[in-house]
């Protein structure tokens, strides 16, 4: 797999021809016409490279200081003037970046909806993507799925962890941690009998959280669909996204519509919230366009409901990512793209990857 440069445009839509022209391995993330955003969004995001019109006016500075001023606050970013010098010759440019560290909180007001498939599936995906770069915590401590999902039931659990915590550094992780052979995905499973859940507290959840973003960077968390868990909320607190999962059931919709109005509340960023519609059906009375209308919201990805793939999927052990031809696994990786998007695609999936950028407007 082959690493695609992330690129931010500072431009309208001339700039993006341009870019592609001259650029088409370049993944284009976002379309910019104001400096200000630009900042915002290279703050919020991967973006190994920024294109920017020479004729934006920066409010207050000139050009060539916003650049300064940017190189200094991003040396990591990449910046290429475009109507002034061949897009090749870059004022700064240092190797492209990979994504290294993210917490994926994967939530859903309602049960039932999928969350532990999507987040076995994202994780595992971004496994794929990173070489086992990635690790998933099921969270649902009453009643996690995770073991069975990835047919795991024998191994360490969360439990064994926890009088550990207060002592361990992030590689003494690999010890409570199963792997996950075909996708190296590495694995915290929850308790084996729902009455252990009670041992599981905020403080612990906050100590692992931590840890294993220091020992693997990309970190998925399944979770029980209470919104007034303290477990939960500790982990949106840690998480630097959060995947809200929803059906085309109306009861559904409504709590997730609910459930954004609580992340706006609570001051998460739009930006980090992705919405993914999973069991999609083209009979379903609202469309997937109605959906993305009632909750003001683009989706993220699309998954379908196909019950042949993943019900064989469950009953292998073996997630759905692992069958690559499938329109669901091609849904997932679209997915992993919008959350993650510095991560490189498998071949196949860049072909299926119909791209749903992140437009401001
Ligand atoms: N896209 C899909 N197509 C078909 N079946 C699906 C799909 N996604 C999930 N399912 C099925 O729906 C059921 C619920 O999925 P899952 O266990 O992931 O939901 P959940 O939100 O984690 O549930 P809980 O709230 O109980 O933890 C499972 O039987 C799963 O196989
Ligand atoms: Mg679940």
């Amino acid at each position: 797999m082959t690493q695609r440069a992330s690129v931010l445009i500072a431009g309208d839509y001339r700039c993006e021809q341009v870019v592609k022209q001259e650029r088409p391995d370049a993944r284009i993330v976002g379309v910019l016409k104001d400096l200000a955003l630009v900042e915002y969004v290279a703050s919020e995001m991967i973006v190994d490279e920024i294109v920017v019109d020479r004729h934006l006016a920066p409010r207050g500075e000139t050009l060539d200081e916003w650049i300064g001023r940017f190189n200094k606050a991003f040396p990591q970013i990449a910046v290429t003037v475009l109507g002034e010098s061949p897009i090749r010759d870059k004022v700064h440019a240092p190797a492209a970046k990979v994504i290294t560290s993210q917490t994926v909180v994967v939530w859903s007001p309602k049960g039932g909806v999928g969350k532990t498939f999507i987040s076995v599936n994202l994780a595992c995906a971004a496994s794929m993507a990173t070489q086992g770069k990635a690790v998933l915590i099921d969270l649902d401590v009453y009643s996690g799925d995770i073991a069975t999902y990835l047919d795991l039931s024998g191994g360490p659990t969360i439990i064994e962890i926890l009088p550990e915590l207060p002592r361990l550094r992030p590689e003494g992780l690999d010890r409570y941690t199963q792997k996950y052979g075909p996708s190296r995905l590495n694995v915290i499973c929850g308790p084996r009998r729902p009455e252990l859940s009670a041992l599981v507290g905020i403080d612990h959840v906050r100590q692992l959280l931590s840890l294993a973003a220091r020992r693997w960077g990309l970190v998925y968390v399944d979770t029980a669909p209470d919104i007034t868990s303290d477990l939960l909320g500790e982990a949106i607190d840690a998480a630097s996204a959060i995947v809200l999962v929803i059906t085309q059931d109306v009861c559904a919709l409504k709590q997730g519509k609910v459930a954004l109005d609580i992340f706006r509340k609570l001051g998460i960023q739009d930006s980090s919230i992705h919405v993914v519609l999973n069991r999609h059906s083209k009979d379903a009375p609202l469309s997937e366009g109605k959906v993305e209308e009632y909750l003001e919201k683009k989706l993220a990805s699309v998954v379908p409901d196909d019950r042949k793939t993943v019900e064989k999927s469950v009953f292998q052990g073996k997630p759905v990512v692992l069958f690559p031809k499938t329109e669901t696994a091609s849904s997932i990786w679209r997915l992993l793209s919008e959350v993650s998007p510095g991560l490189p695609l498998p071949d196949a999936d860049k072909r299926h990857n119909k791209t749903r950028r992140f437009r401001f407007w």
